[in-house]
């Protein structure tokens, strides 16, 4: 069995010692008040191109994995979901472009993008695209208390989140930020979610972060959650009526 390289990574230090206390009432705010920032013209173009090729592989069902970095665990997760589309998004031209680990071609079912997910999470909402699975891997932690609502569940986008459903995966070196992920969940959608520890082998890591670490000797936790399609109470809340068909997108 592989092992893992030793790795010199810093477990995440912050004055908090549990889950911060602003948060219930920051999503509450959240769902009355749904995130309208305009979508920016470069994320549409982005979005046109994974739509079309969702659309034109004949709409199987996809996997989004959301900040993907360098897209190591999109090209992992396109090997182990072969009937699936994956599509790894993530803000940084520079990191969707560096391939540094993975000797093979890129699996023909993954697709890496460049582009914010604030606007590509909306759009995919808009278009009824939703995801089989949404993996959000080892997100930065902003652990400074007044960064709250920079981290995923704290900012005004994660209703829309919520309301894309799927299978959901967060992954976290900081146990503080997975169970605060789990809250969120729970509170958007009244199901019960807790943070759990995470024990990949080194054969099974799928992020470089992953397995930076796991090589530190980090723990390592995450919360998952099979959002169920009652969550269209978002939805509807974000979109009004579901009206599938209607506009640029047929159903
Ligand atoms: C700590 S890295 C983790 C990368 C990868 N998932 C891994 O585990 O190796 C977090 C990633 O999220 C991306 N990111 C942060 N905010 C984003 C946003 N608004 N839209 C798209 N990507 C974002 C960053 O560019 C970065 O690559």
């Amino acid at each position: 069995m592989p092992s893992l390289p030793r790795f010199e990574s810093h477990p995440v230090f912050s004055t908090q010692t549990g889950p911060h206390a602003g948060l219930d009432a920051l999503l509450t705010r959240h769902v009355a008040h749904p995130f309208q920032k305009p979508i920016a013209a470069y994320n549409r173009v982005a979005f046109d191109v994974a739509y079309s090729s969702w659309l034109g592989a004949g709409k199987p069902p996809l996997i989004l994995d959301s900040g993907c970095g360098v897209g190591l665990s999109t090209l992992h997760l396109a090997e182990r979901y072969p009937e699936h589309l994956v599509i790894g998004v993530d803000q940084s031209q520079d990191r969707i472009g560096r391939n540094t680990v993975w000797s093979r071609p890129a699996p023909a079912n993954s697709l890496r993008i460049r582009a914010d997910l604030t606007d590509f999470w909306r759009l995919m909402l808009e278009a009824g695209m939703r995801p089989a699975r949404h993996y959000l891997l080892y997100p930065n932690p902003w652990p400074k208390k007044k960064h709250l609502s920079r981290r995923w569940h704290g900012h005004a986008v994660f209703p829309s989140l919520v309301a894309l459903g799927g299978v959901f995966e967060c992954r976290s070196n900081w146990k503080i930020y997975t169970d605060e992920c789990a809250f969120a969940l729970a509170r958007l959608t009244g199901e019960s979610v807790e943070a759990v520890p995470w024990l990949p082998d080194a054969a099974s890591t799928i992020t470089p972060f992953e397995r930076k670490y796991l090589g530190s000797g980090q723990a390592l936790w995450r919360c998952v959650l099979e959002i169920p399609t009652g969550s269209v109470g978002i939805t509807r809340q974000l979109l009004g009526e579901p009206q599938p068909g209607v506009g640029k997108y047929p159903a």
